[in-house]
């Protein structure tokens, strides 16, 4: 999650532009998630499009890891089983949201935007996609303060240690000489070319 955030960050800033200071705190010895980092990268870069549609006059967005303990209260208050979770937070200062906006805000199609601006759809695909990875997603916000959204994960165990370990090479047989050796590629460029 650290180095998708890290990958994204640029990205971010031309974005959201100049007015808006971003602030990427990465938790050291991060637990990992299985999600697919697709749809991991465009949640983040929505809900940074949402914190900057609410600071016309700039201000800051920080994004933030974490590791999370979910006890059995706080796992019902997230509507997950209890255990260990991996959290992604969005914040900026903006406008906040009124308890109104906050209830909708996950439907699709709802929006408070000019038509042509917004969708409506984002933080739905938002919260899709962290419901079928088995996570939650959640909105704090205050009106005239700002808001921030959570995305949560489950932990992943397996291969866990190995994440930051190139894997080795599988060892593929040497050919002998006089061997034909077939070249597939479905890449709809190579295949002009060939
Ligand atoms: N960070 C935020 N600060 C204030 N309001 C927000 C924030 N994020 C979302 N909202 C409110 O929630 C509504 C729904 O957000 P959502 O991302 O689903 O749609 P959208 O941003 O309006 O459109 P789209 O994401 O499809 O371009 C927004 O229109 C806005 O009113
Ligand atoms: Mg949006």
């Amino acid at each position: 999650m650290n180095r998708l955030v890290a990958g994204m960050e640029e990205l971010i800033r031309r974005t959201v532009g100049p007015q808006i200071e971003i602030e990427a705190v990465a938790k050291a010895g991060l637990w990992s998630v299985l999600a697919d980092p697709n749809q991991l990268e465009n949640a983040l870069l929505n809900l940074c499009i949402n914190a900057r549609d609410a600071m016309p006059d700039g201000g800051r967005i920080t994004i933030e890891t974490g590791n999370r303990w979910l006890d059995d209260r706080a796992a019902r208050e997230r509507d997950l089983p209890p255990g260990q979770y991996i959290s992604l937070c969005v914040s900026d200062n903006g406008t906040g949201m009124p308890r109104d906006v906050i209830e909708r805000a996950f439907d699709p199609f709802f929006t408070t935007k000019p038509i042509g601006v917004g969708t409506g759809l984002g933080l739905s695909m938002i919260y899709g996609y962290a419901r079928q990875s088995g996570g939650q997603v959640r909105i704090y916000s205050e009106v005239g303060q700002g808001t921030m959204v959570c995305i949560y994960l489950p932990r992943h165990h397996v291969g866990e240690a190995q994440a930051d370990v190139p894997t080795a090479a599988t060892a593929i047989e040497r050919t002998q000489a006089g061997e034909t050796v077939l070249v597939i590629d479905d890449e709809p460029l190579a295949a002009c070319r060939t």
